[in-house]
């Protein structure tokens, strides 16, 4: 279903008092945002437990950064998405191009998170995007519609509970914003992919990098774009409801 939400992915960011203290100024304000904006944070793994006893009651969800490829089992250093899921965390985000650059994670790797997501309710938000190479080359539909391939191959139902975060590589922590065109035009690309396989285009899209206070009206004023993925401006609650409330 295709809602108006904002997500703050604070990626390797706060201590757990910090995070704590975020959450807790996020959950505060939340009521001067829109009761129909879906409001998401997403902080480490080492504070999920805290976040969402704090932000409970608030209308603020909690989002994992990223889960494990298997169920359970030898796998060091690895966090599962039953033990995400059953701390009350209802969303996970997947395939950020950060996952993707420095821990090679392929489409193969994330259809596996992409199962173990939904095999245990979590929401999964799939981030795909292009490099600054890529856009230049003209390759950025191209590359994006791989990167769709794994949603492509889900069933009716499970596509139905996922949300698409587009996030332009070049655009992410460098200031360097998409325009709100080819944000639009992205979007409408996604949304047209996903039409032809599944019959119908009814899914959140959110744009990732570089929204801030001050370009979030623009970007969210375009019809393909449902929203966003804050990085740098979901860590100063002000910042962050102000984008939530840019609708
Ligand atoms: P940014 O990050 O808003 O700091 O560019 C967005 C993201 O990576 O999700």
């Amino acid at each position: 279903m295709r809602k108006n939400m904002v997500a703050g992915n604070w990626k390797m960011n706060t201590t757990p008092a910090q995070g704590l203290e975020l959450a807790q100024a996020v959950a505060a304000g939340r009521k001067g945002v829109s009761k129909d904006t879906v409001v998401v944070v997403a902080p480490p793994f080492t504070h999920l437990s805290e976040v969402v006893k704090a932000t409970k009651g608030h209308g603020v969800a909690v989002a994992a950064q990223n889960c494990a490829a298997e169920a359970k089992g030898a796998y060091t250093g690895e966090v599962s998405a039953e033990m995400i899921a059953s701390l009350g965390v209802e969303y996970v985000i997947l395939g950020h191009s950060e996952r993707r650059q420095y821990y090679g994670e392929t489409s193969e790797v994330l259809a596996k998170k992409m199962a173990q997501a939904l095999a245990n309710r979590l929401t999964p938000i799939f981030c795909v995007g292009e490099s600054l190479g890529e856009r230049e080359d003209g390759r950025h539909e191209a590359v994006v519609g791989e990167q769709l391939e794994v949603l492509l191959s889900l069933s009716a139902e499970d596509f139905g509970r996922v949300v698409v975060a587009y996030e332009p590589v070049w655009a992410i922590g460098t200031g360097r914003t998409a325009t709100a065109e080819q944000a639009q035009d992205m979007h409408a690309f996604i949304r047209g992919r996903l039409k032809a396989k599944f019959g119908h285009g009814d899914c959140t899209i959110l744009y990732g990098g570089s929204a801030n206070p001050a370009n979030a009206h623009e970007l969210f004023g375009k019809p393909d774009v449902d929203g966003g993925l804050i990085g740098g401006a979901s860590l100063k609650a002000a910042d962050f409801l102000a984008v939530a409330g840019s609708f």
